[in-house]
């Protein structure tokens, strides 16, 4: 019997016109640019304008993914979109953008992980791909985190970005992921939240703003994604020398740099984008991934590690040969 894998064919990246440096925020709340470089490694990043959404945005990502794929849009099967900022509670974000991409007949959805989504998209994905059930899968994550931010709160605005990145993935016989590795632990929803006002049932005079006890997140992020690092490994029989490349969630440079650590690499070996992008929350590591395969830091036949740690708890690695 053949065996089906998902391949990477294209992938793509928006990044919005407007820079905000740390020297802008430092002139809202009370922080300073050698604070926010020492303790993030963030820089810049980017802010979507008035008329931008995240379909929009995922239009311009996905199309990149598209044209670089070789591929008609009328090819892919299934489109899944992660975010936590879509444009309406409903339709999802992922059928705005199969109508902007003027797709007639696909399946599309929406996924929920926040700093996770790209990876649970990825999984999803591989399943379906895997099992027969599509062939051509687009997924996408594109959020406008600074229209949940708390422009007031230094703990978390020095922090998100906004942006979409996209990977275009299809059936092949060779090994391409070669496994995902998804997880959710819901008790620790007061340590990183996000209120709707509109929509929930309680807390009702909450802002809609995110909440995030960041010191302690960290913790648990560093232990977590250590972890991962292990069971990706063992689930593949691999050795730590057999990964070529870190492309992690853009949350915080010490982050990184710890998953890089317990992986023995240098941070040559890693994609970082959030220098001049922060935590782009779903799309940051697709924006890595595209920025390093269009480089071509990574080359056909390399060992990718993806991973990502977000609110949920929610945590998940990608091992891909590409
Ligand atoms: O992507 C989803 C997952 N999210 C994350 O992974 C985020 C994880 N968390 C982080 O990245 C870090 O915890 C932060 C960057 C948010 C904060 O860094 P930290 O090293 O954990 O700082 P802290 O919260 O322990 O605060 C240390 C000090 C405090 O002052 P005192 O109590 O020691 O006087 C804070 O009030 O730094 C203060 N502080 C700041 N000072 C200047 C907190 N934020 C700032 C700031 N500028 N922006």
């Amino acid at each position: 019997m053949t065996i089906r894998c998902a391949k990477i064919i294209g992938t793509g990246g928006y990044l919005p016109e407007t820079v905000r440096t740390n020297e802008e925020i430092s002139q809202r709340v009370d922080t300073s640019d050698s604070w926010i470089v020492e303790r993030t490694g963030i820089k810049t990043r980017r802010i979507a304008g008035a008329e931008e959404t995240a379909s929009s945005m995922a239009e311009i990502a996905a199309k990149q993914a598209i044209e670089m794929a070789g591929i008609e849009a009328g090819e892919i099967d299934l489109i899944i979109i992660a975010t936590g900022t879509p444009d309406r509670v409903y339709p999802s974000t992922a059928c705005l953008l199969q109508q902007r991409l003027g797709i007639q007949n696909c399946v599309s959805f929406d996924i929920q992980a926040a700093c996770s989504g790209s990876i649970f998209a990825l999984s999803i994905a591989d399943q379906y791909i895997k099992s027969g059930a599509a062939d051509k899968v687009l997924i996408v994550g594109s959020e406008i985190c600074s229209r949940l931010v708390d422009w007031t709160d230094r703990g978390t605005c020095i922090l998100f970005g906004d942006g979409a990145g996209a990977v275009l993935l299809d059936s092949t016989n060779e090994p391409g992921i070669l496994s995902t590795h998804i997880h959710s632990d819901g008790a620790f929803e007061d340590l990183l939240y996000c209120p709707n006002p509109q929509v929930s049932a309680k807390n009702n005079d909450e802002r809609g703003v995110i909440k995030m006890k960041g010191n302690e997140v960290f913790k648990v992020a560093v232990n977590t994604l250590g972890r991962i690092v292990d069971e990706t490994l063992a689930a593949n029989g691999l050795d730590k020398s057999d990964v070529d490349w870190l492309v992690p969630h853009q949350a915080n440079i010490r982050i990184i740099a710890a998953t890089a650590r317990k992986l023995k690499m240098s941070m040559d070996q890693v994609v970082l984008t959030l220098e001049n992008q922060g935590n782009t929350s779903s799309a940051s590591v697709l924006l890595a991934l595209n920025e390093a395969l269009r480089d071509q830091r990574i080359k056909r036949g390399q060992i990718i590690l993806l991973e990502a740690f977000g609110a949920g708890f929610t945590w998940g690695s990608a091992l891909i040969k590409y």
